[in-house]
């Protein structure tokens, strides 16, 4: 099938290289000319694992391209995805500025029927406002006006493994109005056998806000039983693993820690608090969720500071920047705002993470980069592991311990085993492990 795909960005890019992966023709489209120039020549611009040989692969057998110009994309293609970014505005509802301009500029192409997909995360009803502003904009002076139809199918990749949920989904979700959209739906993702789940679209664009929500809601679940793990002697692990080995439950999504980031579950909590509160239901447990979030981070940093005794002028130095491992992302990394409320305090940040640091510099300046753990290490108060990069799960911390000035470690994604590290002669500080 001929797709086209508009927005190039992170889910833009994952699906245009892996539809083109299962046989179909893709060319992916961005309004960024200088992103499209560097993507034509095989450079991706994320940290994905495995998407730039899959990238190079298909760009040189013609399979996949880039452009910017999207009405000509749009004429050539038979279904077209919209991927493009859907920003927080400060109220929390997303900003759909950009879906609504790519809707309009697909009508102003459009001479042959064509199936509209929505792909990025948006609130419900937007299939809805999407084909009312095609029907607004179709070329008026046309003999015959085109047909179209409009299909939600949400994403549920995860950034750090992305073509390997792209390539075994636990289930496809699409929202269609006709049979003739499921029809090509089910005909786009035919070679990966999926199981599928055919809905309307409202339905689609919920069934996303409440995965992301209730993947938010577990972590916020299980970081709150760590708070009181802390006070009682018990050791998260065991209970998430208890916990988990029900089948009704799961262990997945239950590790507790300094809390979620990302771009998506924050933005997206925050967008279905508001979709919720303008269908007038106060969804007050996710409320909840937000705030178990943040009192995460504060309770990491009040750990720190109960431990260090005086946090002024202590060199702290931080292992792992990303929201979580295998990415270069740092949107809404919990790493920002622990190290802000320790720079506060007047502490001294060296940091490392294997890919991240770029961008990191770019949102974080009075920070001391290092160019590798032990080159971090040195002169350090404590370190704290932020990102389980599994760099780190084998680092010499022997080592490590001789260069810092004082051997204590905070865990904050529960990496580490205390006995490890007491026999190293480290102070060891996990989460949830019993230890407040
Ligand atoms: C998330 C969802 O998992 C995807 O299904 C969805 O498609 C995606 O959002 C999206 O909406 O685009 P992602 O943000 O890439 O994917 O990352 P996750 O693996 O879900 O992790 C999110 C955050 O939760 C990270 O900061 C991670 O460290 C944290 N987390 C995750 C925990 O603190 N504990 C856990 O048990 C799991």
């Amino acid at each position: 099938m001929n797709i086209a795909i508009v927005g190039s960005g992170y889910v833009g890019l994952v699906t245009g290289v892996c539809l083109a992966h299962i046989g179909h023709k893709v060319v992916c489209v961005d309004v960024d000319r200088e992103k499209i120039r560097k993507l034509r020549l095989g450079k991706v611009p994320i940290y994905e694992p495995g998407l730039e040989e899959l990238l190079k692969k298909y760009l040189k057998n013609k399979k996949l391209s880039f452009t910017w110009a999207i009405k000509e994309a749009a004429k050539k293609s038979d279904a077209i995805f919209i991927a493009v970014g859907t920003p927080s505005k400060k109220n929390g509802d997303a900003d759909l500025t950009y879906v609504e301009n790519v809707a309009r500029e697909i009508a102003l192409s459009m001479d042959s029927y064509k199936l509209i997909i929505e792909k990025s995360t948006v609130p419900a009803e937007t299939g809805k406002r999407i084909a009312r502003t095609i029907r607004m904009n179709l070329p008026k002076n046309k003999k015959s006006i085109p047909d179209f139809d409009v299909a939600s199918n949400p994403e549920f990749l995860r950034e750090g493994s992305a073509i390997k949920d792209f390539m075994n989904p636990d289930r496809v979700v699409i929202g269609v109005e006709s049979k003739k959209a499921e029809r090509i739906l089910r005909e786009i993702y035919k070679p990966l056998k999926p199981h599928m789940v055919v809905t309307n679209i409202n339905s689609a664009e919920l069934i996303k806000h409440a995965s992301n929500s209730f993947l938010a809601t577990k972590i916020s679940f299980i970081n709150a039983i760590a708070q009181i793990c802390d006070h009682l002697g018990a050791d998260v692990l065991k209970v998430a693993e208890g916990m988990g080995f029900d089948k009704r439950i799961g262990r997945s999504f239950l590790d507790a820690g300094i809390g979620y980031g990302g771009s998506c579950f924050p933005k997206d909590v925050d967008a279905f608090v508001r979709l919720s509160e303008k269908s007038g239901y106060n969804f007050k447990l996710l409320n909840e969720v937000r705030s178990v979030n943040e009192e995460q981070k504060a309770f990491f940093v009040r750990l720190i500071e109960d431990k260090l005794w005086i946090v002024k002028n202590k060199v702290i130095g931080v292992l792992g920047l990303a929201f979580k491992p295998n990415t270069d992302d740092m949107r809404n990394a919990p790493s920002l705002d622990i190290i802000k409320m320790l720079q506060h305090e007047g502490a001294k940040i060296k940091a490392y993470d294997p890919v991240s640091m770029e961008n990191a510099k770019k949102m974080m300046k009075k920070i001391t980069y290092s160019k590798d753990p032990y080159a971090l290490a040195k002169g350090c108060d404590c370190l704290l592991l932020l990102t389980e990069w599994d760099e780190f799960k084998h680092l010499d911390f022997k080592k490590l311990g001789k260069v810092m000035s004082q051997p204590i470690l905070f865990d904050g994604r529960n990496m580490y085993r205390k006995q490890d590290f007491e026999k190293l002669g480290f102070e060891y500080y996990g989460i949830g492990r019993g230890m407040v």
